[in-house]
């Protein structure tokens, strides 16, 4: 017998494997909880990392590793969201420890579907999005957008430019921007499938789209604090959400073709990263949704997506 290949946890499908007969080492976690909750709290306030590490030490498979990874979170959340630190932004590190005949496949898959959920059932930046999320998005496009700066002045002559195409946020306030309207309209068509069963709502608390369209007055600050490259030029311009409308006028129009062409061009974008996620099957139908509700607030609100035009050169 070889202890190390040998000693785990039973794995597999069958009933007897251990993810279906561990009720007894989830007790123990449920009357331990407290005692977590306390260790999370007392290592957020006294020491305020920056990235806080929690391994699990005998991790096995099933729910209840991934119940202490959602313990853990949510005191986390808990503490944010009473505002117990202050605006202080941590990042969190799990190590899942365990010998190496445990599947580890099978908590990566477990966990995809169990995700614990920190964005209300949005998937951007909504008006019910908490703060604390907000924080991590814009967190997020800082530190992008500073190693993209970075990495493009190790590429540019000195005086070199570089002329910047992208999607951006017309008002500063960041609930109001315009890919907020569009997003929204794509997770309430995703809510409408899970009130139906149709999709798991831990699939859609689970999906949040890496993205973020930044003001003016960010995109600046981010050029500005890595002191890299001054601006020649920016300019926000907008544009419809219709590819096929080149109207310019500021007027409603009716039409449920309108709808369908804007879910075609942001079905042409998000699809593989939705199908991966909620399976293909469901496109067709989340995206027929979408158009409607689309259709449904062009009809109502004048909205555009807003361009952000950047042309930066290379400082010496
Ligand atoms: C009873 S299970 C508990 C699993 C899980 N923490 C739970 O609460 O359901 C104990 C786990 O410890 C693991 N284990 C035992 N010795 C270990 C070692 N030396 N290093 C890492 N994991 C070990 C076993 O493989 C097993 O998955």
């Amino acid at each position: 017998m070889e202890m190390e290949r040998d000693f785990h946890m039973a794995i597999g499908e069958a009933e007897e494997n251990y993810a279906n007969n561990s009720r007894l080492q989830r007790k123990a976690l449920l009357k331990t909880k407290p005692v977590l909750d306390k260790a999370v709290r007392q290592v957020c306030t006294v020491l305020l990392p920056p990235t806080m590490v929690v391994a699990d030490l005998g991790c096995s498979v099933g729910a209840n590793t991934l119940l202490f990874v959602s313990d853990v979170i949510s005191t986390i959340a808990d503490i944010q969201c009473h505002n117990e630190l202050g605006c202080h932004p941590m990042e969190l590190q799990f190590f899942l420890n365990d010998l190496p005949g445990n599947d580890f496949n099978q908590i990566i898959k477990d966990m995809d579907k169990k995700m614990t959920n920190l964005n209300g059932g949005n998937i951007y930046i909504a008006k019910s999005t908490p703060p604390s999320v907000v924080k991590m998005y814009q967190d997020q496009f800082q530190k992008d957008m500073s190693l993209f700066l970075k990495l493009r002045y190790q590429e540019l002559v000195p005086g070199g430019q570089m002329l910047l195409t992208f999607l951006g946020r017309k008002k500063e306030d960041v609930l109001d921007g315009d890919l907020s309207h569009l997003c929204a309209l794509l997770a309430e068509a995703l809510q409408s499938l899970v009130t139906e069963g149709l999709v798991e709502k831990g699939q859609l608390e689970s999906f949040n789209l890496p993205l973020y369209g930044p003001s003016i007055g960010e995109v600046k600050a981010v050029v500005a604090s890595i002191g890299l490259f001054g601006i020649d030029h920016i300019e926000l311009f907008e544009s419809n959400w219709d590819p096929y409308d080149d109207l310019e006028d500021d007027g409603l129009h009716s039409s449920p073709q309108r709808g369908v062409n804007v879910a075609k061009s942001i079905r042409a974008v998000f699809e593989p990263l939705l199908a991966s996620h909620l399976g293909e099957y469901i496109l067709d139908e989340l995206f027929q949704r979408y158009a409607q509700n689309v259709e449904r607030h062009l009809v109502e609100v004048i909205t555009k997506y807003s361009v952000i035009v950047l042309l930066l050169n290379r400082r010496g």
